[in-house]
């Protein structure tokens, strides 16, 4: 008996030291917007899936990149045939279009492919802010106010009448379509920015109540999710011309934001503060049925209330985004390439349902 269990027993030891083989699975689109920046002779720093790449092959991992190309059939047959153990998907969009994302992630679990990061449900539900907004309220995620109005109806709270507003597309990320117009001040301003958020984005708008307080980003990791330190980003030093919020402008058209954010002492310090974020951070993530990691957008009032602003699951893993800085700031601290590795590993962790055809 005895020698019949010890091999059996040094094998699964060997097997657990094994490096889980990956692919890297990202957005082709990525490398093109890249190579015109070169040839334009601007800067452009390495892709997050060349970084990813870099760190895990360090690391021992056994690491190839598959770059995402429309039409989806010729995607899903390299997806068939892909063997590594593990897609880690950095994938945010497809030719660009950022409202794939989730279906990459749908198509991935109907192959039954493990891979990294949140499945397509939680992808939906983050990337409809309007459905997100409806989930906060149910599990009593403080959010600010809202309304949603299409070309025939408003749903939400329409008696949003105290201005300022900010008025949103519900379904776009990375600020497109959020700049200093978002934040109106009358009933005419806020008319126009409604008709032209349904004539440029085809959706609905989403009208909040404008939370005049501190940009944090938090970072959540893990499953269960643990909070990292809070990131901030002071927009009080924003041109005086420019409301405060993180709009195209302040993201992308100077180099405002650059070595401007921080992990704020005051707040990390304030125990009280501090568990009213957790406390919003955790619930979102739940609310929307995030899993690995997300970084979660808030503002902090004077009065200490975190409002929740929106939750990106699958955040930018660049090693100089807000979700590295977070990490590097952590107890204990996660370097890039350890943040990384832990994202393969929790993935890695996760229960697969069994296939119907028992393979
Ligand atoms: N209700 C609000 N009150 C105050 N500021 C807001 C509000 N909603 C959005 N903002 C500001 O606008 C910014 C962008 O909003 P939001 O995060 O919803 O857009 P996004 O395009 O999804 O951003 P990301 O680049 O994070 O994907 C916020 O970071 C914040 O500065
Ligand atoms: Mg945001």
């Amino acid at each position: 008996m005895r020698r019949l269990l010890a091999p059996r027993f040094h094998c699964t030891r060997f097997v657990a030291a094994v490096k889980p083989s990956i692919t890297i699975l990202y957005d082709a689109d990525e490398e093109r917007v890249r190579d015109e920046a070169l040839a334009k002779g601007e800067k452009f720093p390495a892709l997050v899936s060349t970084q990813i790449d870099d760190v895990l092959t360090k690391r021992g991992y056994t690491v190839k990149k598959l770059a995402a190309v429309a039409p989806i059939k010729k995607l899903v047959r390299q997806l068939e045939d892909d063997d590594s153990d593990l897609i880690f998907n950095v994938c945010e969009s497809l030719g660009g279009e950022g409202n794939e994302e989730r279906r990459i992630a749908a198509v991935l679990e109907l192959l039954d492919k493990r891979f990294t990061g949140s499945g397509s449900l939680a992808l939906t539900l983050a990337g409809d802010k309007s459905l997100a907004k409806k989930l906060f309220e149910f599990h009593k995620v403080k959010s600010p106010e809202f309304a949603i109005i299409t070309s025939d109806r408003v749903e939400g709270n329409p008696t949003i009448d105290r201005f300022p507003l900010i008025v949103k597309p519900i379904a776009t990320d990375a600020s497109i379509g959020i700049n200093a117009k978002s934040v109106v001040q009358n009933v005419g301003e806020l008319m126009e920015r409604v008709f032209f958020i349904h004539q440029e984005f085809h959706t609905p708008a989403l009208v909040e109540e404008y939370i005049d307080g501190r940009e944090l980003y938090v970072a959540v990791l893990g499953n269960p999710q643990v909070v990292l330190p809070p990131i901030e980003w002071d927009l009080s030093k924003l041109p005086a011309e420019l409301p405060r919020i993180a709009g195209t402008e302040a993201k992308w058209e100077n180099d405002f934001k650059e070595a401007k954010e921080f992990v704020p002492k005051d707040i990390v310090a304030d125990e009280a503060v501090m568990a009213r974020i957790r406390d919003a951070a955790l619930g979102a993530c739940g609310a929307l049925l995030i899993r690995d990691y997300a970084r979660i957008d808030m503002r902090l009032a004077a009065d200490g209330t975190p409002y929740v602003i929106e939750v990106n699951p699958n955040p930018w893993l660049d090693n100089r985004a807000e979700f590295a800085m977070a990490a590097r700031r952590a107890k204990p601290e996660l370097s890039h390439g350890e943040l990384i590795e832990r994202i393969v590993q929790l993935a890695m962790a996760r229960t697969m349902r069994p296939r119907a055809d028992g393979k």
